[in-house]
């Protein structure tokens, strides 16, 4: 299944879900909601326990109802009972029809609470669904059956949802019936379960003895069968465990602007979800990072004007003055505002299976900002199963890890631990826009705070202008042997030819100095080229035409470096030789070593080379000469004033 960025975040899930219920919570408006989401697997019986839930709350619609009994009957199972798994894995089916997402998301209600219940269905990808799912819940139903007691996978579940700040837990112990609803198997898992929750600092957990498909203490407790339970009722405590909007709401105010609201020009509104806090009208507010304050005019909603609104409402407020604000900014309380930084320790959770690039640029989505991010290789990867720190270069496929993050600009953010709106982001590719990590905000570091941009009083422009001459970046890419450095060469004599201040950076000369530590791992590659897109920086900011000739063989990298230069000062030039044709040439006997195994990660036999789609200028080394490759190139870029 395909997943896209944006259904990750929880704004637009908010707004999938609201499409999706809107009327019908409509009618259960003045209950308060709880999320929470269910973790184990199909063998535990995860299915028929939504299915009960919903079929208990009434909240099966009719026709769906008499759908499952017919189909009960067909598949037979179980005599005359409803198979509430065929329910839920019906409504999976025909969700999966048309939307994307690999988190179902149902709802219900009893007479005291809304529900909405994310079901993260599969083993596998179970992190990458179970971090989606969880990035809103109040509370996680960890399934473990009675048979089989506390596994690996509960232990799994268990921390992330620790780990993402699920403040409560509850450990259903499902299929008790088939243990013949005996107390001491209960017990001996609990007491397994508390040793293994206060070693990773779960401070509480409900413990639930259920029989999801015969429906002992779901709705009711203790079951005749289980006179030996004096607890609640699973229904019982989901109805009445405290939500984490209530605790949010006591927290200083913060809005993340969606989008800026502006029909005519008589209004302008700032639109968002309100992260923590309260706001009413005639309150001071800051809007975040600009620091220019004003205060609230009105809360405007669908259903009309606000006296107050509250941590979970999306609203609408307009201000008094007017402010500069537009989306990513924060609206806060005005004596209170959240922190803004560009380095920060996280833990993140990989969710691609292309692992971590440490170095790479990520788009990062935070609230509403969205800004690169580099993470750098992780300071360790947490087993999950054991807690222990492991060594790591990168992280694969559904693992954790703590490293840093480099953004590149400030944003506003808070500690995960104090707001999961400011503090929770998502990592998705550039290239593929498809979601590959999300992450937990620590801290910001120190050093972020204590470096500054120092304001210089010869510019930039002025070192150009006494070279009478606009710098560039003639970015040189292709395979090993494909002519770079030759017709980069060739191009710096004619330019010097016409007394412009050129500079050559080649590939093989800089890992001799500057980049001698690194070697030709896709991450010492990635920060080949983030150091020598530096230094080519610091090299227009003097005024110089700079010739750079790497084999630079990813599309990120090279983005990212174009980025970093003004526009129109980065050009970059395809050496597009054929790999036959290099590898015939084989000018440093290199292609003859790669392919008898002598030399590992040798570009175009066992590491990749992207191809540029839109590069500035392109010369087929085939057709023709260097001389000719070079004159091409000069007419290309010319006049250079
Ligand atoms: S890059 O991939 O990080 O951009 P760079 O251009 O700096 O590479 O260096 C490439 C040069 O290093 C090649 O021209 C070749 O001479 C040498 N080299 C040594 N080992 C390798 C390898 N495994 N892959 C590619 N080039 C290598």
């Amino acid at each position: 299944m395909t997943h896209s960025a944006d259904n990750n975040s929880a704004y637009e899930t908010d707004a999938l879900i609201a499409e999706d219920i809107g009327a019908y919570l409509d009618q259960h408006q003045n209950k308060s909601l709880l999320r929470f989401i269910t973790c184990g697997s199909v063998d535990d019986g995860k299915s028929t326990l939504i299915g009960r839930l919903l079929y208990d709350s009434k909240m099966i619609f009719e026709d769906q109802l008499a759908a499952l009994e017919a189909d009960s009957k067909k598949v037979g199972t179980q005599g005359q009972e409803i198979d509430f798994a065929l329910l839920v894995d019906g409504l999976a089916a025909e969700r999966e029809q048309g939307i994307t997402i690999d988190v179902a998301y149902r709802f219900f209600a009893t007479e005291k609470r809304k529900f909405i219940v994310a079901d993260t269905p599969g083993h596998e990808q179970y992190t990458r669904n179970m971090v989606t799912g969880a990035s809103t819940a109040d509370l996680a139903v960890i399934l473990v059956d009675a048979r089989k007691g506390v596994l690996v996978q509960t232990r799994r579940h268990s921390y992330l949802a620790h780990l993402l700040g699920i403040k409560h837990l509850v450990l259903a112990v499902n299929k008790m019936d088939l243990v013949g609803y005996d107390q001491q198997t209960f017990d001996d898992i609990v007491a397994e379960y508390s040793a293994f929750a206060e070693e990773i600092g779960i401070e509480a957990f409900t413990a639930i003895p259920i029989s999801g498909f015969k429906g002992d203490n779901i709705t009711d407790a203790p079951s005749p069968q289980t006179e030996w339970y004096d607890g609640p009722a699973l229904i019982d405590h989901l109805e009445s465990v405290e939500i984490a909007n209530i605790a949010a709401q006591e927290r200083a105010f913060r809005m993340p602007v969606q989008w800026v609201n502006r029909p005519n020009l008589d209004f302008r509104g700032f639109s968002g979800l309100i992260g923590s806090g309260t706001v009413a009208p005639g309150d001071a507010v800051r809007i975040v990072p600009s620091g220019k304050t004003s205060t609230v005019k009105s809360i405007v909603t669908y259903d009309g004007e606000l006296k107050e609104a509250v941590a979970g409402q999306s609203v609408t407020l307009t201000l008094e003055d007017e402010v500069d604000c537009s989306r990513g900014d924060v609206i806060s309380t005005a004596d209170n505002p959240p922190e803004a930084s560009d380095q920060f320790e996280a833990t993140i959770v990989w969710m691609d299976e292309e692992a971590l690039k440490p170095g790479r640029g990520y788009w990062l989505k935070l609230a509403s900002q969205m800004v690169t991010a580099t993470i750098a290789e992780p300071k360790y990867e947490i087993n999950v199963n054991t807690m222990d720190h492991l060594a790591a270069k990168t992280l694969q496929l559904n693992s954790i890890g703590v490293a840093e993050v480099h953004t590149e600009r400030p944003i506003t953010f808070e500690p995960y631990s104090d707001s999961r709106s400011l503090g929770g982001f998502i990592l998705v590719d550039k290239i593929t826009n498809a979601t590959v990590g999300a992450g937990m905000l620590h801290f910001s570091l120190r050093r972020a705070q204590n470096v500054h941009w120092q304001a210089t009083t010869i510019t930039r422009d002025d070192h150009a202008g006494m070279k009478n001459q606009k710098p560039r970046v003639l970015w040189f890419t292709g395979l090993s042997g494909s002519g770079k450095s030759t017709i980069a060469n060739a191009v710096e004599q004619r330019l010097n030819l016409m007394n412009r201040h050129t500079f050559l950076l080649d590939g093989d000369n800089v890992r001799h100095g500057l980049n001698k530590d690194l070697g030709f791992t896709e991450a010492d590659r990635i920060e080949n080229i983030r150091r020598v897109g530096e230094v080519a920086k610091l090299m227009t900011d003097a005024g110089l035409i700079v010739l750079t000739a790497f084999i630079s063989p990813f599309r990120a990298e090279r983005d990212m470096v174009r980025s970093m230069m003004d526009e129109c000062e980065f050009i970059e030039i395809f050496v597009d030789t054929p790999l036959e044709v290099a590898e015939e040439r084989d000018v440093k006997g290199l292609y003859k070593k790669a392919r008898s195994g002598e030399l590992k990660n040798f570009t175009g036999i066992d590491s990749p080379y992207e191809a540029p789609a839109e590069p500035e200028i392109r010369v087929n080394t085939v057709e023709m000469t260097v001389d000719e490759a070079a004159d091409h190139i000069v007419s290309q870029i010319m006049p250079l004033k």
